[in-house]
């Protein structure tokens, strides 16, 4: 269902406007946007249930220019979010509505968006849109033989929060959406983790293979080359795994917890499980668009798959260590996962939870193993409280 994503105000002078809503609800723009297809420069507020775009000209002839001359500063547009824009704007057009264009357009927020004629819509525009994967571009912090790609949104005046993805994941594909629902409230710190994306391997792979404790120094080499002296961190899966490593090993450099969807209790059975989703040829054969979208996203696909393959078949041991020290892990902590996760469900969240000593646990509703399809609807309330919570 189509629901209020924001409400866009067209502004003339944007730091007179910032100052004015600073004054009348306490908030400021998290984030600022030029879109040069629209000649506007966004700027995002979030009102809670919506957000405020407030958009600035960014030329004589972009059409919110062409409004602000004939109305002034004022309600420009009310954007309302849906699942499927393409399939939206074939149900308006055969409804009668006439669209602004043929074809989705590149709006800010990572949105694909299209408008209804106000003409038609009691003359206030109205915008639908469609989140799609998000074009970010990383900052380099230096690892192993080359870097690691790392995603800062929202501002450093906000409290810093690590997000570290799954196995085979990154974090513009896999963690966006729930990075989309947090940046309003963090400093968000998005990294991809060693051999992840553009993210280096260990030249070396024999001598220094993947290991959690490999990931959790790629998260604490983030945190030094940002110079934060900690942050709040949230794991998917194996994000999660090298989440708890880190806060064992360096409990200092770690506030608050959170661990989406993973498994601290390895046995053969798991690893074998695991295995099988990290067969690049056999998953050609069973899902070609997932194995596509993998070799896409990776600049290494096969050598990050081989030494995940070899990795997973350490975890039934690795977890004995990281069980043993899990009494000791002091940071509060959020275990959530999904009632039918198809890999780890809820005994998985249940045996984590009542491992650790100052935990809260979570099981929402939910049928996959997937970041990018994580209920973020659900998870982002809890994750801000937990993490905001006094
Ligand atoms: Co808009």
């Amino acid at each position: 269902m189509a629901h209020l994503d924001h409400i866009g105000i067209a502004v003339d002078d944007a730091a007179a406007v910032v100052e004015r809503f600073r004054a009348l609800l306490g908030i400021a723009p998290y984030k600022t946007e030029a879109v040069r297809g629209q000649q506007v420069r966004t700027h995002f507020l979030d009102a809670g249930s919506a957000k405020l775009e407030l958009l600035e000209a960014l030329a004589d002839d972009s059409p919110v220019r062409r409004f602000l001359d004939r109305h002034g500063e004022g309600l420009h547009h009310v954007a309302f979010e849906v699942d499927d824009l393409p399939a939206t704007m074939k149900r308006l057009r055969d409804a009668g509505f006439e669209l602004l264009s043929e074809t989705p357009q590149a709006g800010a927020d990572d949105k694909q968006i299209a408008f209804v004629h106000p003409k038609q819509t009691h003359g206030v525009l109205t915008e639908f849109c469609e989140s799609s994967e998000p074009d970010w571009s990383p900052r380099t912090v230096p690892r192993h033989d080359g870097h690691l790609s790392v995603f800062e949104r929202g501002t450093r005046d906000r409290p810093s929060l690590l997000v570290l993805h799954g196995a085979a994941g990154t974090t513009r594909h896999d963690a966006a959406p729930l990075i989309r629902r947090l940046e309003s409230s963090f400093h968000v710190v998005g990294v991809d983790l060693s051999g992840h994306g553009a993210s280096a391997l260990p030249a070396d792979a024999a001598n220094a293979p993947l290991s959690l404790d490999l990931f959790a120094e790629d998260a604490r080499a983030v945190l030094d080359a940002l110079e934060l002296p900690s942050a709040h961190v949230v794991g998917f899966s194996l994000g999660g795994g090298a989440a708890l490593r880190l806060a064992h090993m360096h409990p200092g450099r770690v506030g608050r917890l959170a661990v989406l969807q993973t498994n601290a209790h390895w046995t053969a059975s798991h690893a074998r499980r695991m295995q099988a989703r990290l067969d690049l040829d056999g998953l050609a054969a069973r899902a070609p668009g997932r194995a596509e979208r993998l070799r896409a996203r990776h600049d290494a696909p096969d050598r990050l798959v081989r030494a995940l393959r070899k990795f997973v078949t350490t975890l039934p041991d690795a977890s004995d260590t990281l069980v043993q020290t899990l009494p000791d892990l002091d940071a509060p902590t959020l275990v959530a996962g999904l009632d039918q996760d198809p890999l780890f469900g809820r005994a998985s969240a249940r045996s984590l939870h009542d491992a650790l000593p100052n935990a809260r646990l979570a099981v929402l509703p939910g049928d996959t193993h997937s970041l990018s399809r994580a209920p973020t609807d659900l998870l982002a309330p809890l994750l801000t409280n937990h993490f905001l919570g006094a």
